[in-house]
């Protein structure tokens, strides 16, 4: 029997079907890296803001500290924006005729909110919570980079499930004393800055540590004389605190009584970061990836 086609319109149905074959593929890629693309995650972008506010200015220049104005991050889900009365702090004094600060100042006088546009905005659908991370050794840098050189704040990271996912499945790597969440340098030990550690027993009265048990210091306790943890009569460690109004070691509460402790020495970040999951009970990795802890 005679072909019903030829060889030549073969090679063409095969042509054209790896053709279509290529055009699918790349619109997957194209849609693909659309929904990756800054554009979609907003990564990088630099809102027009009613007032150009500048971290570098405020938090490298000055050296505030973030929680003068974010001040529920370690209480709360959310970080909070600070009012017009914290700008006013100081702006009724300094740059009292600066036209940039106009907004500010209409704002104090009509007593209406300033409108700043959200930077980092996560769909409704996804539960976020600040507290949780800031209180078990996530830093402010892990997320947000380094806020303090940013002129105007832009969104470091893509914010998407695979970014959660990959510190979920391994926070180890990320992990730091809950005394450097905001140390915007902080890059992890090594062998010329080591990190010491040290476990208070007995920190929550049930005699499970908390994440603030752990007290970790930068100079080598040893020659510090710093061989101590200091403890409180109820019993909670009082490590670096993070209370802005409280310098690094002071204590909230008197009478206060001093437990001997022995410090582990950390050259690296694989060991401190596991040293630091099982201190902070850490759930584990299949635990944290679980859709319920981040889709309710
Ligand atoms: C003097 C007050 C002040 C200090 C100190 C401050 N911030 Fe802010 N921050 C603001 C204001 C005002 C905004 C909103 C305007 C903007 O996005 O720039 C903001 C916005 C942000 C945002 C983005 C919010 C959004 O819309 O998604 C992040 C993240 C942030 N700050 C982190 C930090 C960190 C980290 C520190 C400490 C290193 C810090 N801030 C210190 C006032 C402050
Ligand atoms: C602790 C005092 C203090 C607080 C609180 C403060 N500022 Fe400032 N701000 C300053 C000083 C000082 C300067 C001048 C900085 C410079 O020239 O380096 C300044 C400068 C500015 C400028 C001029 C541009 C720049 O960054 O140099 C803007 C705009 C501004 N601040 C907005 C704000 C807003 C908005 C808030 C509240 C969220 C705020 N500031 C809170 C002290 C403060
Ligand atoms: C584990 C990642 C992570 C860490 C750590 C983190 N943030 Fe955020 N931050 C986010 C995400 C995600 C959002 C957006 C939340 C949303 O849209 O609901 C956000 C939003 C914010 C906002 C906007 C207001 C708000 O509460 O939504 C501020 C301000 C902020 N962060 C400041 C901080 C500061 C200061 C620290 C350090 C003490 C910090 N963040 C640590 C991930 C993080
Ligand atoms: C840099 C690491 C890191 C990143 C990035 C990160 N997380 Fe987490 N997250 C943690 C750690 C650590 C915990 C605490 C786990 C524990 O205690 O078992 C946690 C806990 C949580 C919890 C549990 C809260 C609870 O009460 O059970 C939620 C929800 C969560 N993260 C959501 C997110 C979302 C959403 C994102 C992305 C927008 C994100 N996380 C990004 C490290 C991270
Ligand atoms: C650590 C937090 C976290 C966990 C765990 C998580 N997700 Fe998500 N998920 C997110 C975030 C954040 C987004 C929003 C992404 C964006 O805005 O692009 C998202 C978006 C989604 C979306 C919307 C489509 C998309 O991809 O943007 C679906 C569907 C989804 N998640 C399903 C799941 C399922 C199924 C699981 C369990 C296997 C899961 N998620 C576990 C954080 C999480």
């Amino acid at each position: 029997m005679a072909q019903v086609f030829d060889r030549s319109s073969n090679a063409l149905a095969r042509a054209s079907l790896v053709l279509t074959g290529l055009i699918v593929i790349a619109l997957g890629v194209a849609l693909n890296s659309l929904q990756r693309s800054p554009w979609v995650t907003r990564q990088g972008q630099r809102p027009d803001q009613p007032v150009p506010f500048s971290h570098k200015h405020h938090v490298e220049g000055l050296g505030l500290q973030c929680q003068y104005c974010h001040t529920s991050v370690e209480k709360s889900s959310y970080a909070g924006i600070p009012p017009t009365k914290t700008c006013m702090n100081c702006h009724s004094q300094i740059w009292t005729n600066a036209q940039l600060l106009e907004p500010v100042r209409q704002s104090w006088a009509t007593g209406e909110s300033i409108r700043w546009i959200k930077v980092h905005d996560l769909p409704d659908y996804v539960y976020f919570n600040h507290e949780i991370h800031v209180n078990k050794g996530i830093g402010c840098t892990s997320c947000h980079g380094r806020v303090d050189e940013m002129p105007l704040m832009y969104q470091q990271n893509t914010l998407q499930m695979e970014w959660c996912l990959n510190c979920h499945r391994n926070p180890g790597k990320n992990l730091r004393p809950t005394s450097e969440i905001y140390n915007m340098a902080w890059a992890g030990p090594s062998t010329e800055k080591p990190v010491w550690c040290a476990t208070a027993a007995n920190t929550d009265g049930t005699g499970v540590p908390t994440a603030q048990g752990v007290n970790c210091v930068t100079t080598d306790p040893s020659k510090t004389g710093r061989t101590d943890i200091a403890q409180n009569d109820s019993g909670s460690v009082l490590t670096g605190s993070t209370n802005p109004n409280m310098p690094v070691g002071t204590m909230s509460d008197a009478p206060v009584l001093m437990l001997p402790a022995s410090y582990t020495k950390f050259t690296n970040q694989e060991d401190l970061g596991k040293y630091l999951t099982g201190q902070y009970h850490i759930r584990t990795a299949n635990e944290l990836s679980s859709c319920e802890v981040c889709h309710r």
